[in-house]
């Protein structure tokens, strides 16, 4: 079984198709997750047409098929098109973090650094002394 299941509806969901078209064929080529290409032709086509429906979009005439599904587009209002690597990849959220981790670990080893150098000074003022 998966471990993530990407949500189909909803606000930025679906950002790696830009047209129903698209979703048409990815849900087509890839879904059901276990056994893709299973379902009817006219099944595919239903469950685009829910999904752009559910999004607020008119899917026009029913059954939706592949003229009228490639112009109508899954993002109307952003100003560029969603390219695939726009999608965050679950991974991605740990990207900050992580960063902030190094960020960490540097200062640390500054200040380990800093403390050395302090230790060696102090040393060698002392026996400078004497
Ligand atoms: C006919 C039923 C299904 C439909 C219509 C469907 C639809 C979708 C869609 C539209 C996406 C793309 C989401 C995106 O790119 O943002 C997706 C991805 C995904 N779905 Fe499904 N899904 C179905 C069944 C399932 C089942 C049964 C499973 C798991 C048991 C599953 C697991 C996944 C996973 C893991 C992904 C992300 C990986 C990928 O994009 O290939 N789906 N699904």
């Amino acid at each position: 079984m998966p471990r993530y299941v990407p949500p189909v509806l909803g606000p930025n969901t679906l950002l790696s198709v830009n047209t129903a078209l698209e979703l048409h064929d990815r849900i087509y080529q890839t879904m059901p997750w276990q056994e893709p290409a299973s379902l009817s032709e006219k099944e595919y086509w239903d469950i685009t047409a829910y999904l752009v429906r559910e999004r607020g979009l008119d899917p026009m005439r029913d059954p939706l098929d592949a003229n009228r599904a490639g112009n109508l587009r899954l993002h109307p209002g952003s100003l560029s098109e969603p390219a695939a690597s726009a999608v965050p990849a679950p991974s991605s959220a740990a990207g900050p973090l992580r960063a902030s981790g190094y960020v960490v670990v540097a200062i640390v080893m500054l200040i380990g650094l800093l403390g050395l150098a302090a230790g060696f000074l102090l040393r060698r003022a002392r026996r400078g002394d004497a």
